[in-house]
C-alpha cells in the first residue's frame, strides 16, 4: 500500500465513521444473518445430537424436585429472599423494570464515550449486577438437595429384572411367587383368604398394562389389595410400578415374547452333576419363593431371614439345624421337601412344610440338594471349583431323602 492509498482509505474511513453506519438496513441485516446461522445450529444439534430425556413426568413422586434451566437458576435463587406474600415482586416487578431499564437504555444513556475506562458507572452497575448473577447461581447449584437416585432401568432387560426384584418382595405373600395365588398364608387380616391367580391366560389377555399399573397403584382395597401407589400411601413410584407390571406382562403372557437381549439368565433346568451357587441360584431361589416371609419386618418366621448369604446361615431361632454342610437332614432342605420338623417328643410339627401353601418346582428343590451337598458354595467361582473336581458321589442316604416325599404320604399341615 502506497502514500496516496493509504491517504484515500484514511478519508473514507474518516467520511464512514461521520456518517455512521444505520441501524436500518446494515445492522438488522447483520443480525438477521447471524440468527440464522445460530438457528440452523439448533436445528443441527436436535437433528444430530439430541437431548436425554428425563424420566417420565410422575406426579405421584414426592422426591422429585424441580428445577429450572441452569440460566434461571439466579432468578430462582432470587426468590427465595423475598417473603411468601411478595413473590409477585420477585417474579413480576424486578425482572420486569430490568428489562425495561434495558429497553429505555437508548434513551438515557447518550453519552458519546464508549471507552470502558470512561464510563465507571455503567461498568459498575453492570459489574455488580452480573457478579450477583453468577453469586446467585453458584448458591442454587450449591444448595440444591441431591436428588435421590431414582433407578430408572433404561432397559426392558432392567425393568423387568427391577420388576422381579420388586414383585419378591412386595407381591409374593398374597399372590405367590408366580402370580398363582391361592390360599394366603401368614398375612395379617387375610390368612386363609384364597385369591385367583393372577399370573394366568385370563388375567393376562384381559387385562391392559394400564390396568394391572392402576390396580397396583391404588389395590382393591374392599378385596384385600393394598395399594402400592406413593400417592394412596404406599411404597413404590410409578416408574417401579410399571417395572412390576414389565416384569408380569414378559414373564406371564404366553403371546408376548422378551426380546432376546432382554432376557434374564432364566434358572437353568436341573442336570446331574451341576453345582448352583448362592449367588446366582440360591437367592433367586430364595428371593422368588421364600423372601416374602423370611425377612425383617416378618414376626412369625422363628426369626430365620433369607436376604443375604451371611443371614441364610447365621440367623433363625434353630440355626444349628438349618443348613448343615453335606447334610439333608438339614432342616430347610427337610422342609422345602414337604417334610415338616416334629418335636420328637410329643410328635406336634415345630416347623411346617416350606413355602407354607404349596412345594416349590423339582428343579428349584434339585438345585438346594446339590447347593447342600456341595456345603453351600457362595459365588460361581467356587461353585465351578467344585463342578471341575468330580463330585463325591452322593451317600446312600441322599437317594432315599430324595425319594422320600414322592413315595410318602406328604404330611399337610392344617394351619
Ligand atoms: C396383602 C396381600 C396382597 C399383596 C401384598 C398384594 N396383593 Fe394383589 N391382590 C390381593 C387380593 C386379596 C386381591 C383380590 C384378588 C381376588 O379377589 O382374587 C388382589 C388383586 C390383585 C390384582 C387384580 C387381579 C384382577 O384382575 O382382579 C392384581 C393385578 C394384583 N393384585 C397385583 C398385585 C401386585 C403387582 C402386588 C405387589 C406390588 C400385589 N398385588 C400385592 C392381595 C394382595
Ligand atoms: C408364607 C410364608 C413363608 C414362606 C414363603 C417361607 N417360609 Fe419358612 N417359615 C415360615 C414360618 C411362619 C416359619 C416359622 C415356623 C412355622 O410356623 O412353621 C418358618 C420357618 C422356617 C424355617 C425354620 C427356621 C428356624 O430357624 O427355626 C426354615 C428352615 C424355613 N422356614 C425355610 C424356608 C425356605 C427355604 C423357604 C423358601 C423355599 C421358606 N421357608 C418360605 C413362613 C414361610
Amino acid at each position: 500500500m502506497n502514500e496516496e492509498q493509504k491517504k484515500a482509505y484514511k478519508k473514507k474511513y474518516k467520511e464512514a465513521k461521520q456518517e455512521g453506519v444505520r441501524f436500518w438496513p446494515h445492522i438488522i441485516y447483520k443480525d438477521l444473518l447471524m440468527s440464522f446461522a445460530i438457528f440452523l445450529l439448533l436445528v443441527g444439534l436436535a437433528t444430530f445430537v439430541g437431548i436425554p430425556l428425563e424420566p417420565k413426568a410422575d406426579p405421584s413422586d414426592s422426591s422429585y424436585i424441580p428445577r429450572p434451566e441452569w440460566y434461571f437458576l439466579f432468578l430462582f435463587e432470587f426468590l427465595k429472599f423475598i417473603p411468601g406474600q411478595l413473590e409477585w415482586v420477585g417474579t413480576v416487578v424486578i425482572p420486569g423494570l430490568a428489562i425495561v431499564a434495558l429497553f429505555l437504555l437508548p434513551f438515557y444513556d447518550k453519552s458519546q464515550v464508549r471507552f470502558w475506562k470512561k464510563r465507571k458507572i455503567g461498568i459498575s452497575i453492570m459489574g455488580v449486577i452480573v457478579l450477583a448473577m453468577v453469586g446467585l447461581t453458584v448458591r442454587a447449584v450449591a444448595t440444591t438437595p441431591e436428588m435421590e437416585e431414582t433407578t430408572v432401568a433404561s432397559s426392558v432387560r432392567e425393568q423387568v429384572v427391577q420388576g422381579e426384584d420388586l414383585y419378591s418382595v412386595h407381591c409374593v405373600e398374597c399372590h405367590g411367587p408366580d402370580g398363582e395365588g391361592g390360599e394366603i398364608q401368614g398375612v395379617e387380616g387375610l390368612e386363609g383368604v384364597t385369591v385367583k391367580s393372577i399370573s394366568s391366560r385370563d388375567e393376562m389377555y384381559t387385562r391392559s398394562d394400564e390396568t394391572l399399573a392402576a390396580i397396583t397403584n391404588y389395590g382393591q382395597q374392599d378385596l384385600g389389595m393394598p395399594p402400592y401407589g406413593l400417592a394412596y400411601g404406599g411404597p413404590l413410584t410409578k416408574a417401579e410400578i410399571e417395572a412390576i407390571v414389565a416384569f408380569m406382562r414378559y414373564t406371564w403372557d404366553d403371546r408376548i415374547e422378551l426380546p432376546p437381549e432382554a432376557v434374564i439368565a432364566t434358572l437353568p433346568a436341573w442336570e446331574e452333576g451341576f453345582v448352583p451357587s448362592y449367588e446366582v441360584e440360591i437367592s433367586r431361589i430364595v428371593k422368588r419363593n421364600c423372601f416374602s416371609c423370611h425377612r425383617p419386618g416378618k414376626d412369625d418366621n422363628n426369626n430365620y431371614l433369607m436376604g443375604s448369604y451371611e443371614e441364610i446361615l447365621t440367623t433363625g431361632d434353630n440355626v444349628e439345624n438349618n443348613l448343615i454342610p453335606g447334610d439333608l437332614n438339614s432342616y430347610v432342605y427337610q422342609t422345602i421337601t414337604g417334610n415338616p420338623i416334629l418335636d420328637p417328643d410329643t410328635g406336634e410339627v415345630l416347623i411346617h412344610q416350606m413355602p407354607l401353601t404349596k412345594l416349590m418346582k423339582e428343579d428349584y428343590i434339585k438345585m438346594f440338594e446339590a447347593w447342600i451337598l456341595n456345603d453351600m458354595p457362595e459365588t460361581v467361582e467356587e461353585a465351578e471349583a467344585l463342578m471341575a473336581t468330580p463330585t463325591p458321589t452322593p451317600e446312600p442316604t441322599t437317594e432315599e431323602a430324595t425319594e422320600e416325599p414322592a413315595t410318602e404320604p406328604t404330611i399337610t399341615p392344617e394351619g
